[in-house]
């Protein structure tokens, strides 16, 4: 008898506290991030930070190579990114982009096996030009990935294809009002936090570059002022899902929520995040979409735009990828500094 009394009321007291932490599990810790009063409070569960942690390890550090001897442009026959390298330090990103991009495939993931400089296997021509975006993101985005930066790593983590990626959905590319078309909204997609918003903020704000507004430049907006209001808020509002999810954290990251528009009340990572966005609009259009002709068919979206990349890509789950490790040291070819690792190793 008083054993199921304990069993009902130990129900009861789950129940109560999965009612109180807003149905998340079990436990659920907060912490103040504002000054006090303003609400601004970081809640989290320690299996979802648990999990993003797992997630965000940084890779094994690979042996340094010497930068002195010929360039590797002098000894190899088609080097036309990486030609200011040492020819050690070309082998040793070689062998790195292979941990990082193609661990089962190897080498041949990019090369044919019969000859290195050949470039007939688009996996090789994809990745010249990722290498040169990851040069570009470390040497121009610093406004953003600061002195931290990314490796291919940081947004393949040993996969081919990176984990997160987004593509148009077939509904943003039909014309705005014909029938049917949802807009995205009332699917619950993994990409909005699971809610019924639309499930493609991205082809409009990090695809093209569409205002980002839910406040109005002025009362009783009209068509002119500002196209479809009301659509652009609920855009706004899963695109913010989406960072939120992204990074693991709250909107009181960011925000204060007395006012989500006020930049004065905001924190110093909203302006970080103001410059990933302009980031990943940039590497979208400059670096992405160029590539909708080298990709094989069966990369392609439904619409038969090319995978990009959203905030998930390199975040995964954690507010600085890989928890901000230090992981562009030792590899020169990355950091779009080549040519000064070269001068200084130059006899003088
Ligand atoms: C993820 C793709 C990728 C993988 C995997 C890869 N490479 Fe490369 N490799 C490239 C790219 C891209 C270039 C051209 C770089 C440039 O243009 O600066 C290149 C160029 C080369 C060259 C120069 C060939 C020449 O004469 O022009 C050699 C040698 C080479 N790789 C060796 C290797 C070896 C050995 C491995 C395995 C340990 C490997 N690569 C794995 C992408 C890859
Ligand atoms: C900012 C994120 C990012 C970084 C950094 C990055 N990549 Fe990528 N990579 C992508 C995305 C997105 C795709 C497209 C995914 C797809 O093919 O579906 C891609 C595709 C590729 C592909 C084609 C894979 C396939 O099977 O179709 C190769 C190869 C590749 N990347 C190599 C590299 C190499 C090598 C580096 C480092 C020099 C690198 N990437 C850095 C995001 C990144
Ligand atoms: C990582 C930082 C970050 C997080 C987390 C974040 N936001 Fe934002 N938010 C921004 C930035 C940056 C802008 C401005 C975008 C721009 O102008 O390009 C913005 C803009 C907005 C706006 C538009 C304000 C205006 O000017 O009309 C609203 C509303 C908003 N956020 C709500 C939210 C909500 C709700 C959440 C939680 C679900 C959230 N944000 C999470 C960074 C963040
Ligand atoms: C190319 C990879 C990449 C992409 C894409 C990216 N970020 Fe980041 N982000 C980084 C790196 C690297 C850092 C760490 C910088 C540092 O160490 O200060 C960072 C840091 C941040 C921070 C600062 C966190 C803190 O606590 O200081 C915020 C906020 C942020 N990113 C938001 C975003 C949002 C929002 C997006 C999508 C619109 C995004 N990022 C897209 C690589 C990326």
């Amino acid at each position: 008898m008083s054993n199921r009394i304990n069993g009902l009321a130990i129900v009861a007291a789950v129940a109560g506290a999965a009612l109180l932490s807003a149905c998340e599990p079990p436990p659920v810790n907060s912490v103040q991030r504002g000054y006090r009063g303003t609400g601004m409070v970081e809640v989290y569960r320690p299996a979802a930070v648990a999990a993003a942690a797992t997630l965000n390890a940084p890779p094994a550090p690979s042996a340094a190579a010497s930068p002195d001897g010929p360039r590797a442009s002098q000894v190899f026959k088609n080097v036309k990114v990486l030609g200011d390298l040492s020819a050690g330090e070309f082998a040793q990103i070689m062998v790195d982009m292979t941990a990082w991009v193609a661990p089962q495939q190897g080498c041949t993931y990019c090369h044919a096996a019969t000859d290195f400089a050949d470039d007939s296997l688009y996996t090789k021509v994809v990745s010249r030009r990722m290498l040169q975006m990851t040069q570009h993101i470390n040497a121009d985005w610093k406004t953003h990935v600061a002195e931290t930066g990314v490796t291919c790593y940081t947004c393949h983590r040993g996969n081919n294809v990176p984990a997160n990626v987004w593509f148009r959905s077939a509904e943003a590319a039909k014309m705005p009002g014909m029938l049917g078309n949802k807009a995205g909204q009332n699917a619950p997609a993994v990409q909005v936090g699971l809610t019924s918003l639309p499930n493609d903020p991205f082809s409009s704000f990090i695809g093209a570059n569409e205002e980002i507004r839910v406040v109005a430049p002025a009362a009783l907006p009209t068509k002119g002022d500002h196209p479809s209001m009301i659509k652009q808020t609920e855009a706004t509002y899963g695109l913010m899902m989406h960072m939120s999810k992204s990074l693991g954290v709250n909107c009181t990251y960011c925000h204060n929520t007395r006012s989500f528009a006020s930049w004065d009340s905001s924190t110093p990572q909203r302006a970080t995040a103001y410059y990933g966005i302009r980031m990943t609009r940039d590497l979208n259009s400059a670096y992405l979409a160029p590539l909708a002709g080298v990709f094989p068919a069966n990369r392609l979206g439904p619409t038969g735009d090319v995978p990009k990349l959203n905030c998930a890509t390199c975040h995964q789950g954690a507010y600085k990828p890989l928890y901000g490790a230090d992981i562009l040291k030792g590899h020169p070819g990355l950091t779009g500094g080549v040519k000064v690792a070269a001068a200084a190793s130059a006899p003088g």
